[in-house]
């Protein structure tokens, strides 16, 4: 199964920072998405969560596509939701580029993979850190993403769990080449060259770019950190 050109190209743009908005001041978010584009992102990361998989509630179908009108960046959409399928369409109609979603929530999960793809969006899964890698292996050829979560998912702030790297350095054997591997939770400056050596592409970063003082300079330190280790 072939990816999105666009995905490929953004491969290419290696590493990655993803600012994941759910760090961001929700009053003024075309601001800060300005901001973080002004810094130098090359796409966004809209966490949606519903109460249910997660013990947490952030953005839904509305705030995409509101988002939508604004920036011209990929929408990386990570859905922490139960029912993944029942708002893929929605999702994708609002404007979302990627739609990730966890494989505890779809454990035979080819249907939905398929379904994102032919909808028009590039589809992903996601494992939690206590999830086995060998959960998503048989997907691999399906997924133009995969995002190994480095926290507990629900919350933004959390400390960076360093053992999920083991499972990162086995999906970097495993996927085909313009596959993009990516990592959620707890990256910055102390975290990102450990991440980017496992074989990470976009690191999703939220307290990391939108606490800094300055998004410019902390985007670029992670760039450079990461960069390095490659
Ligand atoms: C957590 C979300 C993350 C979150 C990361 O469930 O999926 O995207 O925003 O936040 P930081 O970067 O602060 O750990
Ligand atoms: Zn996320």
């Amino acid at each position: 199964m072939k990816s999105f050109d666009w995905v490929r190209s953004l491969k290419e743009q290696r590493p990655l920072i993803a600012p994941s908005l759910l760090a961001a001041d929700f009053a003024r978010l075309a601001d800060e998405v300005r901001r973080v584009e002004d810094a130098g992102a090359k796409v966004l990361h809209v966490d949606v969560m519903d109460g249910h998989f997660v013990p947490n509630i952030s953005i839904g179908v509305p705030v995409v596509a509101s988002l939508r009108k604004v920036t011209k960046l990929p929408l990386d959409v990570h859905l922490m939701i139960s029912d993944p399928a029942r708002y893929a369409q929605p999702f994708i109609d609002a404007g979302a580029d990627t739609l990730l979603f966890h494989i505890e929530a779809v454990p035979q999960p080819e249907a939905l993979l398929e379904s994102i793809r032919s909808k028009g969006a590039a589809p992903g899964l996601v494992l939690n850190p206590g999830t086995p890698v060998e959960a998503v292996l048989p997907y691999l050829d399906l997924c133009d993403l995969v995002l190994t979560m480095s926290v507990q998912p629900g919350f933004g702030g959390q400390a960076f769990k360093g053992e999920v790297l083991d499972k990162v350095r086995v999906l970097a054997k495993a996927v085909r080449g313009d596959t993009i591997l990516s990592i959620d939770g707890g990256i910055g400056p102390d975290t990102v060259a450990a991440a980017a050596a496992a074989g990470i592409d976009l690191f999703v970063a939220g307290t990391a770019v939108f606490g800094a003082d300055n998004y410019t300079e902390r985007m670029n330190r992670l760039r450079d950190l990461a960069r390095q280790q490659y």
